[in-house]
């Protein structure tokens, strides 16, 4: 499995596996690298990091998909499965320093491409932010559409935001 998601995204770019223990460290220099990345998570020290790998790599809960620069982790691509449903609730972070390349969308259309596939989830969803066009452009660029507007969702910094929804099924037409 994960050596056919290795080879869809070819070298010399990205390579996809899945998240590991000694990923941590590199989970940590990406959220301490932005401040927005504190929505995604609380990982503050290297005790939290390592934590929270532990949680978003848990078979029970799903899977995470680490987008790596040669053997770096530089983002990473997760599926909070719902299996009852059959359903994922779909998010992805990169790292500032691999920001604007490209790879978030690829990486993200790859992995949805997988779950819809090989994992046999029928439906993802996710949501982002109006405030945040970036994650909208890789949602798209993988291949959901667009369901609608949460409005008001969050209080932040004292206004509230709207969420745009998306989801993809498995009958959807897939990203080129
Ligand atoms: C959102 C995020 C994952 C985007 O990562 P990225 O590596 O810059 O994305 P890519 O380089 O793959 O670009 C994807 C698309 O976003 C577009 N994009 C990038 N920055 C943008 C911006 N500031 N405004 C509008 N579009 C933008 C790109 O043009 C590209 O569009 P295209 O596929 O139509 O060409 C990244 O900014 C991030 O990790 N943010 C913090 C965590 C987060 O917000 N996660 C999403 C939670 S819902």
């Amino acid at each position: 499995m994960a050596q056919s998601l290795a080879t869809c995204i070819a070298p010399p770019g990205p390579r996809l596996r899945f998240l590991r223990a000694e990923d941590a460290p590199q989970v940590l220099a990406a959220f301490v690298s932005d401040p927005e990345m504190a929505r995604q998570g609380t990982v503050r020290t290297l005790v939290e990091a390592e934590q929270y790998v532990r949680t978003v790599s848990d078979p029970a809960s799903g899977a995470a998909w680490a987008l790596c620069e040669g053997s770096i982790l530089v983002g990473l691509i997760g599926i909070t499965i719902d299996e009852q449903n059959k359903s994922g609730w779909f998010w992805y972070w990169t790292a500032v320093s691999a920001r604007g390349r490209g790879w978030t969308a690829r990486a993200a259309a790859t992995v949805a491409d997988w779950a819809l596939s090989e994992r046999g989830v029928e439906r993802l969803e996710l949501g982002h932010r109006v405030n945040n066009p970036a994650s909208g452009a890789v949602a798209r660029s993988a291949g959901f559409v667009r369901e609608g507007t949460e409005r008001g969702k969050f209080l932040i910094d004292g206004a509230r935001v709207d969420v745009e929804t998306y989801g993809r099924l498995a009958s959807d037409p897939w990203p080129t």
